[in-house]
């Protein structure tokens, strides 16, 4: 089943409007492809029929299944070994090093605030809580819940999945090694579960970027990899805005690896010769008039 022309843009205007996610044209194969399932379930037989229920206020658990269908949730553990390379290098000891200047003036032990925004299934989370793990091991101080680890998607389904922690063999494969997957998973069935500490490391909150459900912050850290790829140029500076305030001053944004602030936003720097899209937020304590 195909929808009209007429269809198929009021189905990709709606998407854009719940989520951000721009589905040009060409791509609306995806909604016969994808939606197969959402209309042979209800028993629907024509795009008009699954419109028209979309469009009853009260049928929001509809809406919020057309965005699980229609986003991508592609995400594998240390997507990207470079970027990886550079938090284990330059971020975790620069977030260590923030601990440490806090707790000379902090009465509790401080903390450091990470947030992973668009987090599909928890592969990024996950990694960036075994890094830190590694990271620590052998140091008496920091502590691990000195890292706190904020993780938001849009989609309950995705959500869910990570909340849950369990992996397949193949999907462990795809970025883990043997020692981390001995170390940090234990077997469930023919799967893999991660271990209770990390699973506690990180918070999981249902958000949409484009709203007010994120988390205010402030964060040290913001991970939003190969999400803001499917939005406009508008979306993009809406919410890199957001994660502008959302930031400390001097805090980190870090996008995929295709992705760049570029023609986006000039509210970022980034460090001279940076070849990776790690920006951050200008610091005028810091950074000296000049910056
Ligand atoms: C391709 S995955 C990226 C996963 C991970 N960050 C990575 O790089 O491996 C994109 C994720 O963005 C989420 N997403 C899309 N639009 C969103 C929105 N408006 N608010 C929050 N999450 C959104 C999708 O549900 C999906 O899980």
């Amino acid at each position: 089943m195909q929808p009209t022309p007429a269809e198929s843009l009021e189905i990709r205007t709606l998407l854009q409007s719940l989520c951000g996610v721009s589905l040009a044209d060409d791509k609306s194969y995806l909604l016969s492809t994808r939606l197969a399932n959402p209309l042979r379930i209800r028993g629907l037989t024509s795009f008009a029929d699954y419109l028209a229920q979309l469009r009853q206020p009260a049928n929001q658990a509809l809406r919020d299944e057309l965005v699980d269908c229609l986003t991508t949730a592609e995400t594998s553990f240390f997507r990207d070994a470079s970027l990886y390379g550079v938090l284990r290098q330059r971020l975790l000891p620069w977030l260590a090093d923030l601990l440490y200047r806090r707790s000379l003036t902090a009465v509790t032990p401080p903390v450091v605030r990470l947030w992973s925004a668009g987090c599909s299934t928890g592969q990024e989370p996950y990694s960036l809580a075994i890094a830190i793990a590694e990271f620590l091991r052998g140091y008496a101080a920091p502590h691990p819940r000195q890292f706190s680890l904020v993780a938001t998607d849009i989609s309950r389904r995705v959500l869910t999945i990570a909340q849950r922690g369990v992996y397949s063999q193949r999907e462990l494969e795809r970025g883990l090694t043997a020692a981390q997957r001995e170390r940090f998973f234990r077997h469930c069935g023919e799967d893999w579960e991660i271990s209770p500490e990390l699973k506690r490391a990180v918070e999981f909150r249902l958000a949409n970027l484009l709203d007010s459900s994120v988390p205010a912050g402030p964060f040290d850290l913001i991970f939003c990899r190969n999400v803001l790829i499917y939005f406009d140029p508008a979306t993009r500076q809406r919410i890199c805005e957001r994660f502008y305030r959302a930031l400390n001053p001097g805090g980190i944004l870090v996008l995929g690896s295709a992705e760049s602030l570029f023609g986006v936003t000039d509210l970022f720097t980034t460090a001279p010769g940076e070849e990776l899209p790690i920006y951050r937020r200008p610091d005028p304590e810091t950074d000296g008039p000049a910056a």
